[in-house]
């Protein structure tokens, strides 16, 4: 089975919305995978994700339930096959920290959607509400980008 991570700076806002559309739309694809998240910050650990995050993302049906921030630590970088930043900051602050035989592993998600016209996921945690949404309409691209990829690579299914 595959496993990925998504991480952003303080997993209550992004990487939560993250996995919570990819687990549904892997599971809806018929992907069978482990799907976590988690931050390169440490501020929020133990909290659920951000309540704008959850409300935006349960307006499209998505599912926040169990969710809780955690850190990223250096054994993610063998657990996981893919670890996915959300912006370039998050991306250097993985790369920093991460065995030089696993720094492959680390890609920006929104490199999964090449036919939009931005490489990151913006952090919403200080705008309006506005932000999530968009978040939101990245992480589905990028999530079906990457679904597809995944499909055609049935030993990482
Ligand atoms: P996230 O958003 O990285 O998408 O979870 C943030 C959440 C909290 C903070 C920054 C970004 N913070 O500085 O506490």
């Amino acid at each position: 089975m595959a496993a990925i991570l998504f991480v952003c700076l303080g997993n209550i806002c992004r990487s939560p919305t993250a996995e919570a559309v990819f687990r549904k739309r892997a599971r809806d694809a018929g992907l069978d995978l482990r799907i976590e998240s988690a931050g390169t910050g440490g501020w929020h650990r133990g909290e659920p994700p951000d309540p704008r995050a959850r409300s935006a993302g349960e307006t499209r049906g998505y599912n926040f339930e169990g969710q809780e921030a955690r850190r990223v630590e250096s054994n993610d970088f063998a657990v996981f096959d893919l670890v996915l930043a959300m912006d370039q900051r998050n991306f250097r602050d993985l790369q920093a920290v991460c065995p030089a035989d696993s720094l492959e592993k680390i890609n920006l998600f929104l490199d999964f959607a090449p036919h939009l016209t931005v490489s990151e996921v913006p952090d919403p945690y200080y705008g309006g509400t506005g932000g999530f949404d968009h978040v939101l309409d990245l992480v589905e691209a990028a999530s079906d980008g990457l679904i597809a990829k995944l499909k055609h690579q049935p030993n990482k299914g």
